[in-house]
């Protein structure tokens, strides 16, 4: 039986593998890695640096797969990212199918923790509803760069015995927020911060947190709004990308 590993990387920072990972590593004869053009190419370096690392046994292979991207002429979020899934499954089938033996373990290497805003899980479910391929998969998680966020910045997530809302930019910005009193704001493309009513709150942002380009930034709401626009601004200018997350919650 094929055997697929989905192994939570860390949101950065190569340290960030637990030794669980580390284990799992070791037993991978395939990576796929995904594509996501040039920009990108840093995270797939990261990725054989993470291998390069850990791995003590030479034997590994690595098979490099084109990513497809969202379609942003549709305005339906949902249906296009559900049309990117499909995408996604054939590439993934094709991988499964042509690219491994019978014998074999493959892996993913996921971004941060595979449960959290990612698809390989839901993909690789729908792969074997679909019944085109058979495997049986193991998930190992990873630090999230939710736990990162919290970690740099020093703060717990959670106020005593409250609850945190994780929520994406998109979301924030059409107002759909709960009463949670700890809102954690991933997947941010439009400066979502700036709708948040009471701007008296507190703002703890961090950029590709773990990594030698990170960047911190904390403060009242009212205070900071701007300089974080302007500072992820010009580093999505320079390199090309962001990935950034915040936590935004009231005073004590
Ligand atoms: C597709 S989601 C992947 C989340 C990932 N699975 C995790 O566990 O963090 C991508 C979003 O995660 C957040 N993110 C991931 N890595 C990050 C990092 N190093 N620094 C800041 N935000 C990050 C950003 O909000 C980004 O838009």
């Amino acid at each position: 039986m094929k055997q697929i590993l989905v192994i939570g990387m860390g949101a950065g920072d190569p340290d960030y593998l637990t030794m669980q990972a580390v284990k799992a590593l070791n037993r991978v004869d395939v990576f796929f890695l995904m594509d996501k053009g040039p920009s990108k190419d840093s995270l797939i370096d990261l990725r054989r640096e993470i291998c390069a690392r850990y791995i003590s046994q030479p034997g590994y292979r690595f098979v490099e797969a084109h990513s497809p991207q969202r379609k942003l002429d549709d305005l339906d979020y949902t249906r296009s990212v559900q049309a990117l899934n499909r995408d996604k499954q054939r590439t993934f089938e094709q991988l499964i199918n042509e690219q491994m033996a019978d014998d074999e373990c493959a892996a993913f290497l996921v971004w941060g923790d595979p449960g959290l805003y990612d698809s390989t899980l839901r993909i690789l479910q729908a792969i074997l509803a679909a019944g085109r391929c058979s495997f049986d998969y193991e998930v190992i998680p990873g630090i999230s760069s939710v736990q990162a966020l919290a970690a740099r910045h020093k703060v717990p997530l959670n106020r005593i015995g409250r609850s945190i809302e994780i929520t994406t930019g998109r979301r924030l910005a059409a107002g759909h927020v709960s009463e949670a009193d700890s809102l954690v704001v991933m997947l941010d493309a439009e400066d979502a911060y700036h709708q948040v009513a009471d701007q008296e709150q507190q703002i703890y942002w961090g950029a590709y947190l773990g990594t030698a380009d990170e960047i911190l930034i904390a403060g009242k709401l009212k205070d900071v709004a701007d300089e974080i626009e302007r500072v992820r601004k010009a580093a999505r200018q320079a390199n090309g990308w962001i990935m950034d997350t915040y936590l935004i919650r009231k005073p004590e």
